[in-house]
């Protein structure tokens, strides 16, 4: 078939509305159908871009297609021939939702610059949807929908409410995350095909095997090239994901990238007036790979108004160090050998609470045992400050242990598992319903402010699973709000507090969690070898300070294998760093090598907790080059680290990326936590003349470096003369 009839433009060419900002350009027109599509999603584009943008925004109609061009509306629905996963499923009497059409704009016109809102209604006017995009300095574009139902009289059943965003052909491939209990963020890498790459969550939280962040790009995208398209969903509840390639494409895009929370089925009825807001979806854009896209989340995220602003104090946390062992004199004599090396904050984990010996009882009742604590936490607290340490306290509020007074007194406070369904022996608390809310606000605001506790390790240790109520209704929606309710109530009534989002390591690091929070527990694995890829999987979208890092003991208690102490000081170095350790056992050799580590990391925190994250991909299998540089690029700290033999016998120049090729730098390794343990006969030469001054131009073309064991790492400051 063909037609000598040239098709209209079918993207409207009136008032587009074009969002600049942080470089990066999202610029909206209305399609035929009059429903705002996004014609552009990538670099910043001039206003004079505008109009031939708009005049080349139509495709061709295909054979054996729509006799009108597609369109792929930020509304997209079958109503209006999308053929792909819709941005709204939802009924309301049985009748089918779909047929979105703008019906206001907000700014309109001009002032439209960084934020706008979409207003529109479906084909039946039962909907509005209001579709918000922000796009802020950092070029992050943040994206909502609230649906509220405008009808008179039914409800709305929402089945999904989705942000879906446009990707160009040259988006030809998929990095995602997944992984495991000890081995969160593994990167994994597929071509696009048709189809739909689609990772969920039914797991009422993100899980260990969290997509995290999709990235989209050119063929080969990796840490220093290649253009990205990426997204994450700031959200701690079931989840979707989705990348979708269509044969006849999104308009003149070629796939969509975009998600939303997966809403179980029955979860979300509104009644008239109601709205149901989606969690934000937070994407950028890079032409500068990885690092360009890590670069602009962590800008982003170091913008927001919560956003830590005062040094991360160095942690001492007791889990692996006394486990459920707890005794008011064994912990005042670690805490007084932690202050002495140099920690500053004193974290006491699981165990404290009545009847909780192991890990079988207690979990909801946030009392203080006082068969181990007769005198209750105070004195230890007092003990931890009086030595000029914070106080920090494990809890794990939406748990409960079928063994507890708090099971006994309420059973249909617990969402309602099989008891087949245990998980470490424990079951969650319906926290859709405000007396378990209320309940739970009230236990930890009273043992926090007994025992005036600075910092609270917010714990969550299973999946949600079924998660019925007694009617049999799913709750994660409705959990995950309540769990949102009670840390604002808490940071409200304590606003110093800072807590830490831990779900059996990083279970749970979304942004929606850390809009109320102050850092992640990255893994239960402190085994520096795993950590290494941890916690650069984590740094794709979070910024070291965000990310806790813990120095543990020479065994790992996870992997069972040796690590020295350097390589764990090193790659505890670049998160927001502790110890969870035994220091008391230390021997006096350790007691020295970590007095100088937490001078280091005081030394150097400033530096890595504000600087720009920087991965090298010009290095040997087995090998990795990452480092912190600073926004003026006169600082660096980089970690040459070897988790892995290979059959390269010699590390030739190895590129040291993101310095400034005009300054010139004076390079210093910085072994005072003890050497790095070589597999060769001597270094290369510059390292045994002092310091070495060189330019960063000569630094891009590479540093010949010492050829490493496994399990060891390098550091190397550079500093601008
Ligand atoms: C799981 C956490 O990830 C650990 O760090 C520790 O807090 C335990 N729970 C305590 O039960």
């Amino acid at each position: 078939m063909s037609s000598s009839n040239p098709v209209p433009n079918t993207v409207v060419q009136e008032s587009p509305t074009h969002l600049r900002n942080g470089g990066v350009s999202v610029v909206f027109a209305l399609d035929a159908f009059g429903a705002p599509t996004i014609v552009h999603w990538g670099s910043a584009l001039s206003d004079a871009d505008i109009a031939g943008l708009l005049a080349t925004a139509t495709p061709a109609v295909m054979n054996s297609s729509l006799d009108t061009p597609r369109s792929f509306s930020i509304a997209a629905g079958l109503a209006h021939g999308w053929s792909g996963t819709p941005a709204i499923e939802a009924t309301i009497a049985d009748a089918v939702i779909d047929g979105f059409t703008l019906v206001r704009v907000e700014p309109a016109g001009e002032q439209t610059r960084t934020q706008v809102q979409f207003a529109l209604q479906d084909a039946r006017a039962t909907a509005e949807a209001t579709f918000t995009y922000r796009l802020d300095d950092a070029g992050v574009l943040h994206s909502t929908v609230a649906l509220e139902n405008i009808a008179a009289e039914h409800p709305i059943d929402v089945a999904a409410v989705r942000s879906l965003l446009p990707l160009p052909a040259r988006a030809a491939e998929v990095v995602d995350f997944t992984g495991r209990w000890t081995n969160e963020k593994v990167q994994q890498r597929a071509e696009i095909l048709d189809g739909t790459w689609l990772r969920s969550s039914r797991r009422g939280r993100p899980g260990h095997d969290s997509s995290f962040v999709t990235l989209t790009g050119t063929v080969g995208f990796r840490f220093r090239a290649g253009e990205i398209w990426a997204a994450h969903l700031a959200w701690s509840g079931d989840q979707e994901m989705r990348v979708e390639h269509l044969p006849e494409g999104a308009g003149v895009h070629r796939s969509v990238l975009g998600g939303g929370e997966l809403v179980g089925v029955g979860e979300i009825r509104l009644q008239p007036g109601d709205t149901y807001r989606t969690p934000e979806l937070v994407s950028t854009w890079s032409d500068e790979g990885i690092d360009g896209i890590t670069a602009r989340f962590h800008a982003s995220i170091r913008s927001r108004p919560g956003h830590p602003q005062t040094s991360r104090p160095l942690l001492l946390n007791t889990w692996e160090a006394v486990y459920f062992d707890h005794d008011l004199d064994t912990l005042t004599t670690l805490a007084t050998t932690a202050a002495e090396l140099g920690v500053e904050r004193f974290v006491l984990d699981d165990g404290w609470f009545r009847g909780r010996r192991d890990d079988h009882a207690g979990l909801g009742d946030w009392f203080v045992d006082d068969t181990v604590w007769p005198d209750g936490l105070e004195p230890l607290s007092q003990r931890v400050h009086d030595l000029g340490l914070e106080f920090g306290l494990w809890f794990e509020p939406e748990m409960v242990n079928p063994d507890s007074d708090l099971a006994r007194q309420h059973p249909e406070w617990l969402l309602g598992e099989n008891p087949l369904l245990a998980s470490r022996h424990q079951f969650v608390l319906d926290f859709a319903r405000d007396e378990v809310v209320d309940h739970v606000i009230e236990r930890l605001d009273d043992v926090i402010a007994r025992a005036r506790v600075d910092f609270v390790k917010w714990d969550h240790n299973r999946d949600l699973h079924a998660s019925l109520d007694a009617q049999g209704r799913r709750r994660v929606h409705a959990h995950t709000l309540g769990v949102y309710r009670v840390l604002d109530e808490i940071r409200r009534r304590h606003p110093r507090l800072e807590i830490e989002s831990c779900a059996s390591g990083g279970g749970r690091t979304d942004l929606g969690i850390l809009a109320r929070t102050d850092r992640v527990w990255t893994s239960d694995c402190n085994d520096p070898i795993e950590r290494q890829s941890i916690q650069r999987g984590t740094q794709t979208l979070l910024p070291p300070e965000l990310l806790g890092a813990h120095v543990g003991p020479t065994v790992s208690h996870t992997t069972g294998r040796n690590a020295s102490f350097s390589f764990r000081a090193a790659t505890a170095l670049f998160g927001h760093a502790g110890l969870e350790w035994d220091l008391t056992k230390a021997s006096s050799d350790d007691r020295a090598k970590i007095a100088a580590w937490t001078a280091l990391y005081r030394e150097l925190r400033g530096l890595l907790h504000s600087g720009v994250t920087v991965r090298a991909d010009e290095v040997d299998e087995g090998a990795l080059l990452h480092g912190i540089v600073s926004h003026d690029r006169r600082e660096g700290v980089f970690a040459w680290v070897r988790i892995d033999t290979s059959t390269t016998a010699q590390s030739p120049r190895v590129p040291i990326p993101g310095l400034d090729p005009a300054t010139t730098y004076r390079v210093r390794v910085r072994d005072e936590i003890g050497a790095a343990h070589r597999h060769q006969v001597a270094d290369p030469a510059w390292l045994g003349v002092g310091d070495l001054v060189v330019t960063g131009a000569v630094l891009a073309q590479g540093l010949p470096l010492p050829v490493l064991n496994p399990g060891n790492a390098l550091l190397l400051q550079f500093t601008a003369v």
